[in-house]
């Protein structure tokens, strides 16, 4: 029988996942289809009962509920329920097992773009939200030694750092700290979303001197080069925009339901041919 799998959000017209995963589902011959569904809040606990019933092979979770999916779930992965968000459910054999691939697929995106292994890398995070608690939990979860926070409500890096329980060094640092010091650091990731359309003009991080062969990465994708990475771009440095993270979310994902890894290559061009890029 023909496979469903799908997303949940509110809203979740301009999802650009199912157009992903079922590319990435007929390339590979799979027999199955991924629909987008739009689950108001008050609906949630339905929803996953409803999905239960027709035993859905998986889905994933978004905005906004990657929280309080938690609760209708049979069990949640350890580092899911450190970062406190799921985006990723597996119906295993009747069994919903919520997962988060966000930071972890985040992380395998860097690391196609990275020539050496994360681990003793020093990396800083602008923004201290949920984006940079799954990223942050999940690069301390892989054993990276080293990774500051900056955040303009600094308050809010430290209590980030506060709540990881996996072995990390951090510091959290005001974003004056963070513009001084960022000839420091091997790898820059933005979190914030400062620098996203119609805000363009904006950046976290005016560049002023990278260090030698820094990646600057920034979790946006509208546009797709912010003032951000168009400033370290042209300061030499290695910039990767939000698509990757998005397409490598998304990979893990399908990998976790069919077993199979997609061509990520595929999937990207089909998200940023639709993004018109
Ligand atoms: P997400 O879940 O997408 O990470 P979020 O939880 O709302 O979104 O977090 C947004 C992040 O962008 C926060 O780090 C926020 O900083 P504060 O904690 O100080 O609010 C940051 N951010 C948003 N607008 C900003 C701005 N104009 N200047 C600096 N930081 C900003």
């Amino acid at each position: 029988m023909k496979k469903l799998y799908g997303v949940i959000g509110n809203p979740i017209g301009h999802s650009l996942s199912p157009l992903m995963h079922n590319d990435a589902l007929s390339h590979l011959g799979i027999d199955a289809h991924y629909h987008a569904f739009r689950i108001k809040e008050e609906q949630l606990e339905n929803a996953v009962k409803g999905f239960r019933a027709i035993e859905i092979s998986g889905f994933n979770v978004t905005t906004p509920h990657k929280v309080d999916v938690m609760r209708y779930l049979d069990e949640v992965d350890e580092l899911a329920g450190q970062i406190g968000a799921v985006n990723t459910v597996v119906n295993r054999n009747g069994a919903l097992v919520g997962y988060n691939t966000d930071g972890i697929g985040y992380i395998r995106s860097l690391q196609s773009i990275s020539k050496e292994p994360l681990q003793e890398k020093r990396i800083l995070l602008l923004g201290a939200g949920g984006a940079s608690r799954a990223i942050f939990f999940s690069l301390a979860a892989l054993g990276v030694r080293e990774a500051d926070i900056a955040n303009r409500t600094a308050s809010r890096a430290q209590e980030l750092i506060d709540a990881c329980r996996y072995e990390i060094a951090s510091k959290a640092i005001t974003m004056e700290q963070a513009e001084a010091q960022q000839h420091e650091y091997d790898i820059i990731i933005n979190t914030t979303t400062v620098g996203m359309s119609p805000h363009v003009a904006d950046t976290p991080l005016p560049i002023r001197s990278l260090k030698r062969g820094a990646i600057v990465s920034d979790i946006i994708y509208n546009p797709f080069e912010t003032r951000l990475l168009r400033e370290a771009r042209e300061a030499g440095a290695i910039v990767q925009n939000g698509v990757d993270m998005f397409v490598y979310q998304g990979a893990l994902a399908f990998e976790y339901w069919t077993g199979q890894w997609p061509d990520v290559g595929r999937m990207k061009q089909t998200v940023i041919t639709k993004l018109g890029g």
